[in-house]
């Protein structure tokens, strides 16, 4: 019987693609580019700048540290009113109470990362493009990870079924592209006869979850759900745990648009939630999917289909996914859908029902990759070459003229309309627009200022 395989046997260089080889004191290197790729409490750390998104995460982890603080702090200030109702007193000291025990238990759950040293520079990390996309916080899907292992909605168990549904009984080596804190891959790999399943996600707080429960560690954090069912639950300790997995569950931390495994590493890549949400054309990502399968592996996806980019003609749907992954070096597509329910917290108001798209398609050839994933373009990263005159980069500028020109009118004296009639004045706009333009203007400075206060 043939070997299991093994991890460190699949890993290349998120860089320039070569093997990885094993560190001398822990972790792997490439020695073409001589790079270190650490651990992270134990999961390889596979970023292409490994210093530079250390760096990245370590601020984001700051951030919510902080964020949790100062939503204490305003709490105990909104306290301090007396006339509040007893039922609201206790709801605020309760959810207080969650943000700090929360802080001490994230501090406490991402030390590892927090002690990774020192974050590279900014100029290394804008120099290999390498920058995470500003959106994805360390809390952007923070409630999945109470859906997938403290939730008992039958959601996973959903999900599970259809994926199952279309895998064979042994899918030998697989990847999970996105896997969240993992629930899914866990449930494909106790569920099937796979080799080795993957799971990779650029995330460490939810990776680091995955990992640390599928291995039958506990552990504890706070839901805070956004439409409470009742007081108890504004705020609601979980525990995430799970029978350990059996051998073959490894978690990996890296960027699922470099993913840094050698080609035709895997017989199975799973994408699920992935695809609409990666600032990468479909056609592009599933070249990616491809280079990553051997011949006669098989590419799974499911989630959603509701790609949101500037670019309508990227706004795909199932059917031009479908033709895109025939053009793609892949044969054999089938598809089924189904209503599912999404993010339904037993302890929230909130949730929905999602129509899931899973497909799964047989690689047939290979298709030329395209060049390395790079998510800043030339003139951003030399410094040296013109900025380009984009017409969206024109239209802000001349609305920040016109809003640093009425900022510089708020002297607590002049009305909405006194500004109006300066406007006009200056010939920037007619009187009558301008008292419009200068509210909406105003409505939003208002309310950001309520908010950040
Ligand atoms: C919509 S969530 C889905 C999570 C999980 N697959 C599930 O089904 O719940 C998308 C996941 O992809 C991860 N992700 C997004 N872009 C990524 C990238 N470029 N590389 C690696 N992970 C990424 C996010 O951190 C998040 O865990």
């Amino acid at each position: 019987m043939a070997d299991a395989p093994e991890l460190a046997d699949l890993l290349a260089c998120p860089r320039c693609d070569a093997a990885l080889a094993p560190a001398q004191d822990e972790g792997f290197e490439c020695r073409g580019c001589q790079v270190h790729y650490p651990l992270l409490d134990g999961l390889p750390f596979l970023f292409s700048a490994p210093r530079a998104s250390l760096g990245e995460w370590q601020a984001r982890v700051h951030h919510e540290l902080r964020r949790l603080e100062a939503r204490a702090e305003k709490i105990e200030s909104e306290l301090l009113d007396k006339e509040l109702l007893p039922l609201t007193r206790e709801r605020l000291e309760q959810v207080r109470d969650a943000c700090r025990d929360q802080h001490a238990k994230l501090a406490a759950l991402m030390a590892p990362l927090l002690a990774g040293g020192e974050p590279a520079t900014r100029e290394t990390y804008i120099a290999l493009r390498t920058r995470l996309p500003s959106d994805q916080g360390l809390n952007t899907y923070y409630q999945n990870v109470h859906r997938d292992w403290a939730w008992a909605t039958g959601e996973n168990a959903a999900a599970a079924d259809i994926v199952l549904s279309m895998l064979p009984e042994a899918p030998g080596r697989v990847l999970v592209l996105g896997a969240g804190s993992g629930r899914l891959a866990y449930d494909l790999h106790q569920c099937t006869k796979a080799d080795l399943t993957v799971a990779l996600d650029f995330n460490p707080l939810l990776a680091g979850i995955g990992a640390r429960v599928s291995r039958g560690e506990a552990i504890e954090l706070w839901e805070f759900p956004i439409a409470p069912r009742s007081a108890e639950d504004c705020a609601v300790l979980r525990e995430f745990d799970a029978e350990p997995a059996r051998p073959g569950l490894e978690f990996v931390l890296g960027d699922a648009l470099r993913a840094p495994f050698r080609k035709a590493a895997f017989d199975m890549v799973i994408t699920p939630w992935l695809v609409d949400i990666v600032p990468l054309d479909f056609a592009e990502l599933a070249t990616r999917v491809n280079g990553l399968l051997a011949k006669g592996g098989s590419w799974m996806n499911f989630g959603s289909l509701a790609f949101d980019t500037p670019e309508e003609s990227r706004c795909y749907t199932l059917e031009e996914c479908v033709a895109l992954v025939g053009q793609t070096g892949f044969d054999d597509v089938e598809y089924r859908t189904d209503r599912i329910p999404y993010m339904c917290s037993p302890a929230s108001r909130h949730g929905r029902m999602e129509e899931v798209v899973s497909f799964r398609a047989r690689k047939d050839k290979t298709v030329k990759t395209a060049s390395r994933y790079q998510s800043l373009p030339e003139w951003l990263v030399t410094g040296k070459e013109a900025v380009p005159a984009l017409p969206s980069f024109q239209m802000q500028a001349a609305s920040n003229r016109i809003y640093a020109f009425v900022m510089g009118l708020i002297d607590g004296q002049r009305s909405i309309a006194d500004m109006a009639r300066l406007l006009e004045a200056q010939k920037l706009m007619a009187q009558q627009e301008a008292e419009g333009v200068i509210r909406d203007f105003m409505i939003r400075m208002y309310e950001d200022s309520r908010r950040s206060s």
